[in-house]
């Protein structure tokens, strides 16, 4: 058993465990920085942390293609059905819920951001995932700002934190610093960075302020990079 996880630009992650495909946050046709397409995705569960086009704009398309399951907040859950996506292929949770999955636990944490959907419907609120998988736990954040409930999840320790550091929409650089403090992860995947011009970020200055200032390993990856958890 082991994990495999790869940067596929922007907030989107494809992760391999076990037997297990996973894809959090697909936007790839649309994505100047996606190394592959949506059409070239296999995914089992497809993980959505919050409505915005540039996390779930792909979710419909994969999910009827591969007939994979959707982990959504309850609002993004609902939304689905109105797009087609088959009812009994979305796992609709909320924040602070958790469900066992063949692969391992799915936990919905807070996140302070924003979520409406592309067509103005309301999305619920944004979130974040905790998965406990065979490595460890990897906490993938979402969108969103820095705050104190990054404390409460950092608690019994993670393997993995996956920021976003491109500012204006979410946390930047500086923030994430003191969110890598709160979470006290053993490394730490950048990323909502470097897509467009207003979330360009110099990547390897942030990398050495986390070697400098936190107890974390910081892994930069390029669109399509991946590496073991
Ligand atoms: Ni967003
Ligand atoms: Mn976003």
């Amino acid at each position: 058993m082991s994990t495999e996880i790869t940067w596929l630009g922007h907030s989107c992650f494809a992760v391999h465990t076990g037997d297990h495909r996973l894809v959090i946050d697909p936007f790839l046709d649309d994505s100047p920085t996606a190394p592959v397409k949506a059409a070239h995705i296999a995914a089992e569960y497809i993980l959505l942390t919050h409505a915005h086009f540039d996390h779930l704009a792909d979710a419909t398309a994969i999910a009827g293609r591969t007939g994979a399951t959707v982990v959504a907040n309850f609002e993004i859950g609902e939304w689905l059905k109105t797009q087609g996506v088959d009812e009994t292929k979305i796992l609709a949770m909320n924040t602070g819920g958790s469900s066992h999955l063949p692969f391992g636990r799915v936990k919905m944490t807070s996140a302070q951001h924003s979520s409406s959907l592309p067509d103005g419907t309301y999305g619920g609120v944004a979130g974040g995932f905790d998965l406990s998988l065979p490595e460890g736990r990897a906490y993938f954040a979402g969108d969103t700002a820095l705050n104190l409930d990054m404390k409460l999840i950092g608690l019994g320790g993670l393997k993995l934190a996956v920021l976003p550091i491109g500012d204006l929409f979410t946390m930047g650089p500086d923030d994430s610093i003191d969110a890598i403090k709160f979470l006290n992860p053993e490394r730490v995947v950048p990323c909502h960075y470097g897509t467009w011009p207003p979330i360009e970020q110099d990547v390897q200055a942030w990398a050495d302020g986390v070697r400098a200032q936190t107890a974390a390993e910081p892994i930069v990856l390029e669109p399509g990079e991946k590496f073991l958890l």
